[in-house]
């Protein structure tokens, strides 16, 4: 395994991408998110029991691995010290093992409520979004009134922050969503607070990770959301307000583009998405609900139906191309095994000029062409090499490769660590 090492979700968001980190980063020594939020929601099911991640990078579920929370990630240290404490009851010395960078933008109750605001404004065209803050907290950022990690380590420098900034988010609450506005020296002390709890945690995470790298040790680079919900290459507006393709880990976290030598796509092996924007292959009525049901579609932030359909290769193309993809990692294809007929896109109908993921108007008129593959009709309980399993889902796989031209080194048929196929 070469030293840094990265996995990006393919679709929009949920592939499980924790799955494959979780088996990644046993070879690892290092973990580090580098952009979003408490927007993600990671699952993992270890050992028969359920580990939920929106901030903490999940690597941290092996003792070994150190955790790092790079400054592209905006972080709410009320969610994240909740987490840490959730999975500090069944996970040895979590706090002990996590770093969050300075450079971090705190996501505060007011990007909340104007989250919310926004929404709310937006009607119809609203994005869906998970309600965490989100976008209002990357927006501070680029404007320029952010208040982050660092300014917890001076009192007197976090009051004359707050002084400049609270006015501001205060006019925004009360005159476009109508709210009282907070008061601050209420703010102030639930800062200070947290700021007890979180200041041990802050350090200069581009220095830690470059004298890891230096020293040889392995770091695993966690993507959260996906290319397709990029700011800049996903279905704009309908994405995150993060670079969640392989561009943001080099900002985000602070290393050279040369120390990843292995960029892991993941997908599932039919879409999901949640919240609004195009869905090439959604299947809408019985279909959709039978692929929710099945594959257990839910998600594990706001609990919402997602919205399923078939593999859209095109679209995962563009992603893997996006993120400079190595290697790529299946998940969840036991779902499709009792299917009659398994669908994939192969190349888009009334495609009569270029295909722009970014611009989704682009997409509305655009229709599926699929290919028809066979179910298995079996269950994939013992497989443990390439050889187990069933001819069908060979194929599927192979055309997979084929057709995305990378090879499928992963292959995930649910939910605990042994429904895991590493190949080649
Ligand atoms: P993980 O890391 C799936 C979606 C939201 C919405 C859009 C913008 O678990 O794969 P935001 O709250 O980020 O402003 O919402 O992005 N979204 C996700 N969908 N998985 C995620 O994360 C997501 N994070 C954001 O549903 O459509
Ligand atoms: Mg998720």
């Amino acid at each position: 395994m070469t030293q840094g090492v990265a996995v990006v979700g393919l679709q929009w968001g949920d592939e499980g991408k924790a799955r494959v980190v979780d088996v990644l980063s046993e070879e690892c020594d290092d973990a580090v998110r580098f952009q979003g939020g408490s927007n993600a929601g990671h699952t993992v099911v270890a050992n028969g029991r359920k580990h939920v991640f929106h901030l903490v990078p999940a690597g941290i579920l092996h003792p070994q691995v150190r955790a790092y929370i790079g400054g592209g990630v905006v972080v709410d240290p009320f969610e994240l010290k909740k987490e840490v404490e959730e999975i500090g009851r069944n996970v040895p010395n979590v706090k002990e093992r996590i770093k969050v960078a300075a450079g971090c933008h705190l996501v505060m109750p007011y990007h909340r409520s104007l989250d919310t605001i926004y929404e709310n404004l937006k009607g119809d065209e609203r994005i869906g979004t998970t309600g965490r803050g989100i976008g209002p907290c990357y927006a501070d950022k680029a404007l320029r009134h952010g208040i982050r990690a660092a300014d917890l380590l001076e009192v007197s420098a976090l009051r004359q922050r707050l002084e400049t900034v609270l006015p501001i988010e205060n006019a925004l609450l009360e005159k476009i969503g109508g709210l009282p506005p907070l008061r601050f020296q209420e703010l102030m002390d639930s800062l200070l607070s947290i700021g007890d709890w979180l200041r041990p945690l802050i350090a200069d995470v581009p220095d830690l990770l470059r004298s890891a790298l230096d020293s040889g040790r392995r770091v695993l680079f966690e993507g959260a959301q996906s290319v397709l919900l990029d700011v800049d290459y996903g279905t704009y507006p309908y994405v995150t307000s993060s670079n969640s393709c392989l561009t943001g880990l080099f900002a985000g976290a602070g290393v050279h583009p040369g120390r990843v030598g292995e960029v892991w796509g993941v997908t599932k092996a039919y879409c999901t998405r949640v919240g609004s924007g195009p869905f090439i292959t959604e299947l809408n009525g019985p279909e959709g609900e039978r692929l929710r049901k099945d594959g257990d579609e839910y998600g594990a932030t706001t609990g919402r139906p997602r919205r399923c359909g078939w593999l859209d290769i095109p679209a995962i193309r563009y992603a893997a191309e996006t993120s400079a993809v190595t290697a790529v990692a299946l998940t969840k294809i036991d779902v499709l095994g009792d299917y009659d007929v398994i669908r994939v896109c192969t190349s888009y109908r009334n495609e009569n000029h270029r295909v722009y993921y970014n611009a989704p108007w682009r997409l509305a008129a655009i229709e599926p062409v699929y290919r028809e593959f066979p179910g298995w009709k079996r269950g994939l309980q013992g497989v443990r090499r390439r050889e187990d399993l069933p001819s069908q889902a060979l194929a599927f796989l192979h055309f997979i490769e084929e057709q995305l031209r990378l090879p499928v080194k992963m292959v995930t048929f649910g939910a605990a660590r042994e429904q895991t196929l590493r190949l080649g």
